[in-house]
């Protein structure tokens, strides 16, 4: 038995791989640095699901237009205090047989609306004339500077797929028993909720702040892992070296950087990152553990100016269109994903 499926072979996929020991992500035969930095989310969406980059960015505008005349009919979902419990509430209340591209922008549309609503400000339309990230980030913030923009592009197409990462396998399974689209996002939104997948860039950043200084990295962080708390935006399942999303989302803040713009944080973050890995090798000196991608995404989407509130939700918006490939993947080819349990509970009599 392997405990949390530890290398156990789900599916065969074209859509990514992930390459653990040597730290390389490949996603639809493209090294994951190459695409975050060079293509757009759209162009990236039109090579996991087929068909042209300007067909793929005109399915997401039709989708955010859609995910905004849906906000009469999603009742209360977005007055959850929670975006995930929002997000996920208000995403069951799309058309299950709603294309994949138009699903993925939806979604981009929910999350802002529900940022907006908890700053006291009403949802803003989407402009379909723009690109997917810069409409994303002006219904978020009520305009879109065109670096950080930019980098919030390099952020969604950086983590679109993850291999049968926890909440990509829980879309599989869904879609397995011959389920809907709509079941499967909703399904995955669940499962990246939580703080051992898409839920730690929060409290990377909340982490940061704590921190305050690089002088006070050490002290801090050693208290944590003394507690038994995990260091957020470190470890990962996969990977024995550091996450390469992390070093392209280091490049795109740099990229933001040199614009300008300062992002604040990350002269800190390498600190902390430095320090960090001391601690954990010295605690745990047969695993290696470094930074993943969260801990990077923490310092680039407040860069970019998102509330910390909407940074698993932003990961939503731009992991779907790698779920939705993955549904039609699995449905292509698939067959029903029905493991087995051994029994070690009690017998009759
Ligand atoms: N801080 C402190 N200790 C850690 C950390 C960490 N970040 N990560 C792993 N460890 C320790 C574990 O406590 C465990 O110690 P033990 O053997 O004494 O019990 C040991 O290292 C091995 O860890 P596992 O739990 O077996 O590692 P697993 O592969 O199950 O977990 C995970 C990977 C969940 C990412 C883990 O590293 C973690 O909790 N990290 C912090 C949360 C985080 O950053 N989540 C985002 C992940 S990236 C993503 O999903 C997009």
């Amino acid at each position: 038995m392997s405990n949390g499926l530890e290398g156990v072979i789900a599916a065969e996929t074209i859509l990514s791989d992930v390459d653990g020991e040597r730290g390389r992500l490949i996603l639809a035969g493209h090294d994951v640095e190459e695409l975050a930095l060079r293509s757009s989310y759209a162009e990236v969406c039109a090579l996991f699901l087929g068909g042209t980059a300007a067909e793929a960015a005109a399915a997401l505008a039709r989708g955010r237009a859609l995910g905004f005349e849906r906000l009469s009919k999603v009742g209360d979902a977005l007055e959850a205090a929670d975006g995930m419990d929002a997000l996920r509430a208000a995403a069951a209340h799309l058309p299950s047989a709603a294309p994949a591209l138009e699903v993925t922008g939806a979604l981009a549309t929910l999350a802002a609306s529900w940022a907006r609503r908890q700053s006291g400000h009403k949802p803003l339309a989407p402009d379909t004339s723009l690109a997917h990230a810069d409409d994303y980030l002006r219904m978020v913030r009520g305009d879109a500077p065109a670096e950080k923009a930019r980098a919030l592009d390099a952020y969604l197409v950086t983590v679109i797929d993850h291999g049968m990462n926890a909440s990509t396998f829980t879309a599989r399974v869904i879609a397995s028993t011959g389920s809907d689209l709509v079941s499967s996002v909703v399904g995955a939104i669940g499962a990246l909720k939580g703080p051992l997948h898409g839920g730690a860039p929060g409290p990377v950043l909340d982490m940061l702040d704590a921190i305050g200084e690089p002088a006070r990295a050490e002290a801090w962080l050693e208290a944590e892992v003394t507690s038994g708390r995990r260091l957020m935006g470190m470890g990962h399942r996969i990977y024995r070296v550091r996450d390469p999303r992390a070093a392209v989302l280091e490049r795109a803040l740099e990229r933001l950087e040199s614009s300008g713009l300062r992002s604040g944080r990350l002269a800190l973050a390498r600190a902390v990152e430095r320090s960090a890995e001391g601690v954990l090798a010295k605690k745990h000196p047969d695993r290696a553990l470094k930074a993943n991608v969260e801990f990077y995404t923490a310092v680039l989407l407040d860069a970019v100016g998102l509330p910390r509130t909407l940074f698993s939700p932003t990961f939503a918006v731009g992991r779907a269109a790698g779920w939705c490939a993955h549904v039609a993947e699995q449905r292509a080819h698939g067959r029903l994903i029905r493991p087995a349990s051994r029994y070690v509970g009690k017998m009759p009599g």
